[in-house]
C-alpha cells in the first residue's frame, strides 16, 4: 500500500513530522483538517492521485512512501522529469524508503582494499543513482560535486561526514573544517558545491557500511583536495559494478569515489 500527506507551502516536508505541522496548520487556517495521513492504495494510485512534480510543488507538497526500492527509483524519475529540483521533496521521498536488504543486496560488492560505487540507475540521463559499499575504516578524500546535487541515503550502517569550506587560493595550511555528523540507517544527507566540500568514512573497525546516492545531474569528474594544502586534484570516477553486474576490470582503475 502507498500512503502520503499533505504539508504546509514552504516545502519543508519530513514524515515524522506531520502531525505537528498539520496541527500548526489548522490552528493558523481555522478550517477543517484531516490530520490523518491521506491513505492511497495501489487501486487508487494513478497520475491522477499523485500529480506530476511541478503540480506536487505548486500546491502542497506531497510526498509519497516509497514501499520498496523500485517503488523509489520510480518517485524519482517522476520528480526528476523537471528541470527544477525541489530538494526537500527528494530527500523526503528518499528517506520516506525503509531500507530493505533483500532489494539492494544485488548492488551491495564491497572491496577488501577501498570503497566501491555500484551503478543502480541511470534516471534517464537526468541523475545516477549508486550504492556505495563502505568496508571498516573505508573513507574517501575531501572532495566537490562538479555542480550537481548530491544525496545520500544510509541503507545499512553509519558513516561520518565532515564537511570543509573551499580553498581560499591565497590561503596556505589546514582546510578549514565547517561541521561533522554522523549519519545513521535511513537518514539522507545533501551537499552541494555552494554549501562547501566534504570527507566522507566509515570509522567503524568492525561493521561495513552502505549508502544510496544519487547525483544529478550525472558527472563522471570531480575534484578532490588535500586537507594539508588546499591543492587541488581532478579526478575520474568509475563504476565496480553496474546494474549488479561487475564492471570489466580495465575500466576499474578508479581514482576517487564520491
Ligand atoms: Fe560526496
Amino acid at each position: 500500500m502507498l500512503w502520503a500527506f499533505s504539508s504546509p507551502r514552504n516545502g519543508t516536508v519530513h514524515h515524522q513530522l506531520a502531525p505537528k505541522i498539520a496541527a500548526l496548520d489548522y490552528k493558523k487556517s481555522e478550517q477543517s483538517w484531516k490530520e490523518k495521513p491521506v491513505v492511497l492504495t495501489e487501486a487508487n494510485y494513478s497520475k491522477k492521485t499523485a500529480p506530476p512534480a511541478q503540480l506536487r510543488e505548486m500546491e502542497n507538497t506531497e510526498v509519497v512512501k516509497p514501499e520498496t526500492l523500485d517503488e523509489l527509483i520510480k518517485i524519482l524519475h517522476e520528480i526528476f522529469e523537471s528541470d527544477h529540483i525541489n530538494v526537500d521533496e527528494v530527500k523526503a521521498v528518499m528517506e520516506a524508503y525503509e531500507s530493505n536488504p533483500q532489494e539492494w543486496k544485488q548492488y551491495a560488492k564491497f572491496d577488501k582494499y577501498r570503497y566501491t560505487r555500484n551503478l543502480v540507475d541511470e534516471g534517464n540521463g537526468k541523475f545516477n543513482l549508486i550504492v556505495l559499499c563502505w568496508g571498516e575504516g573505508h573513507g574517501s578524500s575531501i572532495h566537490d560535486h562538479t555542480d550537481s546535487h548530491c544525496f545520500m541515503k544510509m541503507l545499512q550502517g553509519e558513516l561520518k561526514e565532515t564537511q570543509f569550506e573551499w580553498p581560499d587560493s591565497k590561503s596556505q595550511g589546514d582546510m578549514v573544517q565547517k561541521s561533522q555528523r554522523i549519519l545513521q540507517e535511513n537518514k539522507v544527507a545533501y551537499i552541494n558545491d555552494s554549501i562547501g566540500l566534504h570527507r566522507v568514512e566509515n570509522a567503524s573497525h568492525t561493521e561495513g557500511a552502505i549508502s544510496l546516492h544519487l547525483y544529478s545531474p550525472p558527472f563522471q569528474t570531480c575534484q578532490t583536495f588535500d586537507q594539508r594544502t588546499g591543492h587541488r586534484t581532478t579526478v575520474k570516477m568509475t563504476f565496480w559494478s553496474k546494474f549488479g553486474e561487475r564492471t570489466p576490470f580495465e575500466t576499474t582503475v578508479s581514482q576517487e569515489n564520491n
